[in-house]
């Protein structure tokens, strides 16, 4: 099989319609065999609020933010995210393509293990043990199911939820679940687009990192971020030949990043 790109969305595009202008350009690029991930977690507030309820978000000791996903708050991510990653089919096959919304769920291609348990620090900075929720931490991905729906000629369009081994719906980080999926199909290149140029360290937007250059900044960078230079880093480690943040807010944003315009990280 010819090389795999694997894009992710980022869910800032996804809010604001960006990402409409993403898949325009998916199409003028030409680019083949892609598998494109989505976020959507702002829509997922959206959601919750719209129904009442108010997101819940912890912080890991490693200052690491993420949603506090309970059983209905599962309920309205799996929504949100199925309903995100169907306008995106939609789109792509309005330009001529053979998109399938997926999700880690489907013939249970991602496998998850549910965090049972969750270390967070509280308010007052205090390390504290709460129940995990539906959230988990990807462990397996089924590469042939993947290059199946590619040798079908069709676009996997993935949501960022996966199966526990319980049987468990999980919610899981589409940064992270992006670049699990690079490596396991042997992706080329993993293009991360989000609302900004890339890594910005003292106002700058760094251009290229090393895997060691990567994981030293990666002490700098805050969340939102952190969660895409820590996924470039996990896919350059394993085969990966280069993981990409780029802005999906500009006019080419797809044939920008083939040209290498955001933050790169290769191996050295
Ligand atoms: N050093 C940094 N350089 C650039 N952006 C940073 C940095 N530290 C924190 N950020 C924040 O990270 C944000 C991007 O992460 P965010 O999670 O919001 O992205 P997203 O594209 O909406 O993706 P998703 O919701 O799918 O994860 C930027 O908008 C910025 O505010
Ligand atoms: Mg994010």
């Amino acid at each position: 099989m010819n090389q795999i790109a694997v894009i992710k969305i980022g869910g800032s595009l996804i809010s604001e319609g960006e990402y409409i202008n993403v898949l325009n350009d998916i199409k003028n690029s030409g680019l083949q065999n892609i598998i494109l991930v989505h976020g959507g977690g702002n829509e997922v507030s959206k959601m919750q609020k719209a129904l009442g309820k108010e997101p819940v978000f912890v912080t890991s000791p490693e200052g690491i933010r993420s949603r506090y996903t309970d059983l209905e708050t599962l309920e309205i991510f799996n929504m949100v995210m199925r309903n995100i990653g169907t306008k995106i089919a939609s789109h792509l096959n309005s330009l001529g393509f053979k998109a399938i919304n997926i999700s880690g769920v489907d013939a249970s291609f991602i496998k998850a293990e549910r965090k049972k348990k969750l270390i967070i620090i509280d308010e007052k900075g205090r390390r504290r043990v709460i129940e995990g929720g539906y959230t988990g931490r990807i462990k397996e991905v089924d590469e042939s199911f993947l290059k199946n729906l590619l040798n079908l000629g069709l676009i996997p369009v993935v949501s960022p939820i996966a199966s526990g081994y319980e049987g468990e719906i999980l919610n899981v980080d589409g940064d992270r679940g992006a670049s699990a999926i690079a490596r396991s199909v042997g992706a080329s290149k993993l293009i991360i687009f989000t609302n900004v140029e890339g890594v910005i360290i003292d106002g700058k937007v760094l251009d290229k990192l090393s895997l060691s250059e990567a994981k030293e900044t990666l002490k700098k960078v805050g969340p939102g971020m952190d969660k895409k230079l820590l996924a470039c880093i996990e896919a350059v480690e394993n085969g990966v030949e280069i993981g990409l943040i780029a802005s999906g807010k500009k006019d080419k944003p797809v044939e920008a990043a083939l040209k290498g315009i955001g933050t790169k990280v290769v191996k050295e």
